[in-house]
């Protein structure tokens, strides 16, 4: 075979290869989704996450047809769960929720989280510390030996190369301000131990939010696993 040939049949088959992992992780998105759907009952008050996984959650939970209220982590989500008939309301007057279902980018062994790829993490928190039982719904490629940078922060645009100077390790990320009209950098230092890096980032004046998710702030995680949901003890 000619080496072009050759080239362009590798570059085919790795093409067909990424496709199909991503049918799979795409089938694990649904199935975590579909069993967070199964925990919500009629007349109960959801928080509603941001993401690809989310979105398969908002199909799921539509198709159940529920007398159910909702709040909304960002408009993209308030957008489409709109569109399949959910009821939002703003999450002001309500201080409490029944359930929040969110996705994760990286879920590790002991339960700490990394979240926020998607800007809204500042809500997302929010949302998950209301709810009674906050479930993280993900596909198996988010589960990690350990946690590793970046993690997203949420920063003030007043003073952000002092915060910057002062997180040290720390870049502003080309993305779309917060829906609070926050920053969105990413902390980029050592992650071996995330309450530490916790506590700091929480201490440092003009941080809004951080992306790291306490294991008590989280009740259930549900990850798909080829086409089953599997619950991470
Ligand atoms: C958004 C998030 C998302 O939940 C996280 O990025 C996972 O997204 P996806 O479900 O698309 O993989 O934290 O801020």
């Amino acid at each position: 075979m000619d080496p072009a040939a050759a080239v362009s049949t590798e570059r085919r088959s790795r093409q067909r290869s990424e496709t199909a992992t991503q049918i799979d992780l795409d089938t694990e998105k649904r199935v975590a989704a579909e069993a967070a759907a199964g925990l919500v009952e009629d007349g109960m008050v959801i928080g509603l996450g941001t993401g690809s996984t989310v979105d398969c959650f908002l199909q799921a939970l539509a198709a159940r047809g529920l007398n159910i209220r909702c709040v909304a982590t960002s408009p993209r989500t308030e957008e489409l769960a709109r569109a399949l008939g959910l009821a939002i309301e703003p999450f002001d007057h309500l201080d409490r929720l029944d359930i929040a279902v969110d996705g994760a980018d990286q879920i590790a062994p002991d339960r700490w989280l990394v979240k926020g790829r998607g800007n809204a993490l500042t809500h997302e928190k929010i949302v998950a510390a209301a709810a009674d039982r906050f479930v993280v719904i993900a596909s198996s490629d988010k589960v990690v030996e350990r946690l590793t940078p970046p993690v997203p922060l949420e920063i003030l645009a007043f003073g952000i190369a002092a915060t910057l100077r002062a997180l040290g390790h720390a870049k502003l990320r080309d993305a779309p301000p917060s829906p609070d009209g926050g920053v969105i950098a990413d902390y980029l230092g050592p992650l071996t131990d995330p309450a530490a890096v916790a506590a700091r980032l929480v201490a440092t004046p003009g941080v809004v939010e951080h992306g790291l998710f306490p294991p008590g702030l989280v009740a259930e995680i549900l990850v798909g696993r080829g086409s089953r949901a599997e619950r991470l003890r």
